[in-house]
C-alpha cells in the first residue's frame, strides 16, 4: 500500500514523538503528514535542525552573544549549509557561505533566507572565495564533502573541492579566538585540516554532546504545547 502512510500510523501509537533521520526530505514531510505525534527531523537530504540547534548552543557557551556572531560555512551548499541559513535569517546574525561553483545552495532555500533577512536584520553573503567568507569570523564551520547517499560522486566532489579545506591558513584570516565547529563525521585532509581539527577540538566534542541538549529542549518544548 502507502508504506511511509503506514508506518507513521503504526509509530505514532507506539510512541510520544518520532524522530527520523531520511534521505529524502519529502520522506519526512509524509511522515509529518500522517503521524499523531510530533516528527523531529534527525537529518534529511535537506535540513539538518538538530545539529544547528547544538551548534548553537555551543557558539554561546563559548561566549559568543547571537547578534554578534559572524559564521562562515566552507564547502559543499548542503543541509548543513541550508540550516545555517535558516538559522541566521530567523535569529537575525551574519552568515557567509563560501562554496564552488556549481555546489551553492539551493535557490529555495537561499531565497527563503533572504525573505527572513529583510526581518531579521540578518546579513547573508553567499562567494566562491573562502578567504572572503573567513575573513573576520568568530564561528567558522564546514562539513564532509560527500555527504549520505552521494559516495558514488566522491571522486569528482574531491577534485571539485579542492581549495576549500579549512586549514590554519584559512583560520588565520578568522577573528581572534574564533571556533571551529564542525557537525561530524570529519574527514581530515579534506575539509578541515588535521591542525585545525586538533585545536578545536574541545569545541567540536561539546557541540556533539549538545546534540544530546538541545534535543532534551527540544522535547520538553513539544510536552509543553501539548500540555500548556
Ligand atoms: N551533510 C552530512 C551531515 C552529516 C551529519 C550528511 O548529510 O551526510
Amino acid at each position: 500500500g502507502e508504506p511511509i502512510k503506514d508506518t507513521a500510523r503504526v509509530i505514532s501509537r507506539m510512541c510520544d514523538l518520532i524522530m527520523a533521520r531520511v534521505n529524502r526530505h519529502e520522506t519526512l514531510e509524509e511522515l509529518a503528514k500522517f503521524s499523531h505525534v510530533p516528527v523531529i527531523n534527525g537529518l534529511s537530504d535537506k535540513f539538518h535542525p538538530a545539529q544547528l540547534m547544538a551548534d548553537l548552543m555551543t557558539a554561546v557557551e563559548c561566549g559568543l552573544k547571537i547578534d554578534e556572531i559572524k559564521a562562515a560555512f566552507v564547502g559543499d551548499g548542503n543541509n548543513m549549509a541550508h540550516s545555517w541559513l535558516m538559522l541566521a535569517s530567523k535569529l537575525g546574525f551574519e552568515l557567509r557561505i563560501a562554496t564552488p561553483k556549481g555546489y551553492e545552495p539551493d535557490a529555495d532555500v537561499v531565497n527563503l533566507a533572504m525573505k527572513n533577512a529583510q526581518i531579521s536584520g540578518a546579513k547573508i553573503y553567499l562567494t566562491q572565495d573562502v578567504k572572503e567568507a573567513v575573513s573576520g569570523a568568530n564561528v567558522v564551520t564546514t562539513d564532509t564533502w560527500v555527504s549520505m547517499g552521494q559516495e558514488a560522486e566522491k571522486e569528482k566532489r574531491l577534485r571539485d573541492f579542492a581549495g576549500f579545506c579549512v586549514d590554519e591558513n584559512l583560520m588565520k584570516l578568522a577573528a581572534p579566538r574564533a571556533i571551529f565547529l564542525h557537525c561530524l563525521p570529519a574527514y581530515r585532509g579534506y575539509e578541515v585540516s588535521e591542525g585545525v581539527f586538533e585545536a578545536h577540538a574541545d569545541e567540536i566534542f561539546a557541540e556533539a554532546e549538545n546534540r544530546l541538549h538541545a534535543q532534551k529542549g527540544v522535547m520538553v518544548w513539544l510536552d509543553r504545547q501539548r500540555n500548556g
